[in-house]
């Protein structure tokens, strides 16, 4: 079976084709980073006008590098939500177009559930059950995900995201938007222990987080600077701060290992292509004799490969009776706000 996934929730457009047997056929995605960049971060109106001169072109191409024909696809899987309303919109409409007029069926994705089961685009992938990390510039959060669709969160961020603070501590250090690339290559360079900053949560009981604290602590430490523009200052700041997250996400990770006895660990999201943060969670499941999974380096960040197999995985659990009705529907939604919780559990 072929199923053509289509992202479109932020500011990625995202296309991609894969085949139950072979696998990623063909994918593509067009960034709108240099585009949102001038405004410091996205701006939506621009960034859904920015989908709808894409997303054909991009479906077209993909389809063209595969060899595929749009009457052999069996299905359309595409990102419902959450997201920004306008970009979801533009996703939504042309998938429900295609797949009205193909007469297939029209997968819709949770977004987060396709950053999940990313990592099962990589060799080896993940069996059920394992622990998610999921850290993202909107979510930094712990799921324990016993089987597809079976989703519980062990605990998340309190207020701001990992990559939204990597984002705000690029900011702070004069770097362009989005941050997480830049604060992790000059952290690379940082002496480490040369700024400490403080790591919230750390030993609390559960698997919260708060990252807003060290955002204000990078602040305070800028401001406080005699110049904040000096390299090795902000080398050293950007290290501090890597650090902290590190720590705080390792820590927590463990915790999350030790008290459900589930030794694999799934790293998705944005924040999970910091070489870092990588370094530091495989080194702890080594520890702990536990395994630890990410998705391929250039699928990390918004894509329409997460999208198409997370339909895929749907479309392989659906009857027939299920695919037709499917096939059938006419009307479609953008779901803005959306919990993962809410989508696996549409009856609910
Ligand atoms: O998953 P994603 O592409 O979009 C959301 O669903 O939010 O994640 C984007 C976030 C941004 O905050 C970006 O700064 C961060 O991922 N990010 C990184 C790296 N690459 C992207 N953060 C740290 N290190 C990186 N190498
Ligand atoms: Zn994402």
């Amino acid at each position: 079976m072929k199923v053509l996934g289509i992202e479109s929730s932020c500011d990625e457009t995202g296309i991609a084709l894969i085949d139950s047997e072979k696998g990623l056929l063909a994918h593509a995605i067009h960034t709108q980073i240099d585009m949102h960049r001038a405004y410091g971060g996205v701006v939506p109106e621009l960034a859904s006008r920015d989908h709808i001169r894409r997303v054909i072109v991009l479906a077209d191409q993909v389809l063209a590098e595969a060899g595929v024909k749009k009457t052999e696809i069996d299905a359309v899987a595409v990102t419902e939500g959450p997201g920004l309303a306008g970009a979801l919109l533009v996703g939504t409409s042309v998938a429900h177009a295609l797949g009205y007029a193909l007469g297939i069926p029209v997968i819709g994705v949770h977004h987060l559930e396709g950053h999940l089961l990313s990592a099962r685009l990589a060799d080896p992938k993940p069996e059920f059950p394992f622990i998610a990390l999921l850290v993202s510039g909107g979510h930094t959060q712990f799921m324990k995900v016993s089987a597809f669709g079976q989703y519980e969160l062990l605990g998340e961020t309190l207020d701001d995201a990992a990559g939204e603070a990597f984002d705000k501590t690029a900011q702070l250090l004069g770097e362009c938007y989005p941050g997480g690339p830049a604060v992790s290559r000059l952290a690379d360079e940082g002496t480490p222990g040369a700024i400490e900053l403080p790591r919230p949560m750390l030993h609390s009981k559960n698997l919260d987080m708060s990252f807003s604290g060290l955002k204000t602590a990078v602040l305070t430490q800028v401001h406080n600077a005699p110049d904040p523009k000096d390299e090795t200052f902000r080398r050293n700041l950007a290290r501090g701060f890597v650090d902290a997250v590190v720590d705080v996400l390792v820590t927590k990770a463990t915790k999350a290992m030790k008290t459900t006895g589930i030794n694999r660990l799934v790293v998705a999201g944005g924040v999970s292509a910091n070489k870092q943060l990588r370094n530091g969670l495989i080194a702890a499941c080594k520890k702990r004799r536990a395994r630890a999974y990410f998705p391929p380096m250039h699928l990390c960040t918004d894509n329409g490969a997460m999208i198409a197999v997370a339909g895929m995985t749907r479309l392989m659990n659906m009857t027939d009776e299920q695919r037709e009705q499917a096939a059938r529907r006419l009307g479609f939604a953008a779901k803005p706000r959306w919990t993962l919780t809410q989508a696996a559990n549409p009856d609910l």
